[in-house]
């Protein structure tokens, strides 16, 4: 069990661990697309000059903070991650960039302490891989539990492409050119090996907005250069 990739202490060692490398690996591991991809994933929110209030889930160094303050340049940020060595970039981040007004909680997402009925909006950039059915389960009533009526929410994760020769280079770049790079460059093989292990599992969001759609949020699905990656958005329903 203590193995199990899916045990959050497991995938929290493995983020401690990952976390120097973390940014640069991202970068290349999307051929720069990443940072589009957090940019994308907030398209369904309509810009608001409002003092909304934002929860950033499996926040990591903050990838998505900049994008979301462009969207709501009034919210209040709040960012949540269970991996120290994350989190410790995530606070030089608020510091030099955000004048420590984002309100970064160390929680674990499955086992929170997150106020009911509070959030306009929930995102979530590449957390999902890591979490097995039961616990995305947990993840989609946590998100409609935190979210207020009408609230939205967007999430977006890399996934296995649809198109044959995508996915054919996919697999080779994952699963064999990454973890030599992660060796040469950063000397950690087997903690990007497992990002390939996470990613292959998941497949892609399909799976997940179902869970969502089938708790009573509503959800749209949707698909990232040739399913290079996926996510789903939505908004919880007014009483
Ligand atoms: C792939 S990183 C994504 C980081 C960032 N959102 C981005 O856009 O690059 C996934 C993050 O999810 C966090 N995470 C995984 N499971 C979690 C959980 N149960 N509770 C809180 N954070 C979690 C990890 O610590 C890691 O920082």
């Amino acid at each position: 069990m203590k193995n199990d990739i899916y045990n959050p202490d497991y995938v929290r060692r493995l983020f401690n661990r990952m976390s120097s490398s973390y940014e640069r690996m991202n970068y290349i591991t999307s051929f720069g697309f990443s940072l589009r991809w957090r940019k994308d994933f907030l398209n369904p929110f309509n810009s608001t000059n409002d003092k909304v209030e934002v929860i950033d889930l499996m926040t990591g160094m903050g990838e998505t903070w900049s994008a979301t303050r462009r969207k709501f340049p009034n919210s209040n940020i709040t960012a949540l991650d269970f991996s120290d060595g994350m989190l410790s970039y995530a606070e030089i981040k608020n510091e030099k960039s955000f004048g420590n007004k984002v309100s970064i909680l160390n929680q674990d997402m499955l086992n929170n302490q997150l106020e009911s009925n509070h959030y306009d909006y929930v995102t979530c950039a590449f957390g999902l891989k890591t979490f097995d059915k039961k616990q995305l389960e947990v993840l989609a009533r946590e998100t409609q539990r935190i979210l207020k009526p009408g609230g939205q929410f967007s999430f977006i994760e890399v996934s296995k492409p649809n198109h044959k020769i995508l996915t054919a280079l996919y697999e080779f770049y994952l699963g064999k050119a990454i973890p030599i790079l992660g060796r040469v460059l950063l000397g950690n093989p087997i903690e990007y090996k497992m990002l390939w292990k996470y990613t292959n599992n998941f497949g892609d969001a399909k799976n997940t907005s179902e869970i969502f759609r089938t708790i009573g949020l509503k959800v749209e699905y949707s698909s990232y250069f040739y399913g290079c990656a996926t996510g789903f958005s939505g908004m919880k329903k007014h009483n």
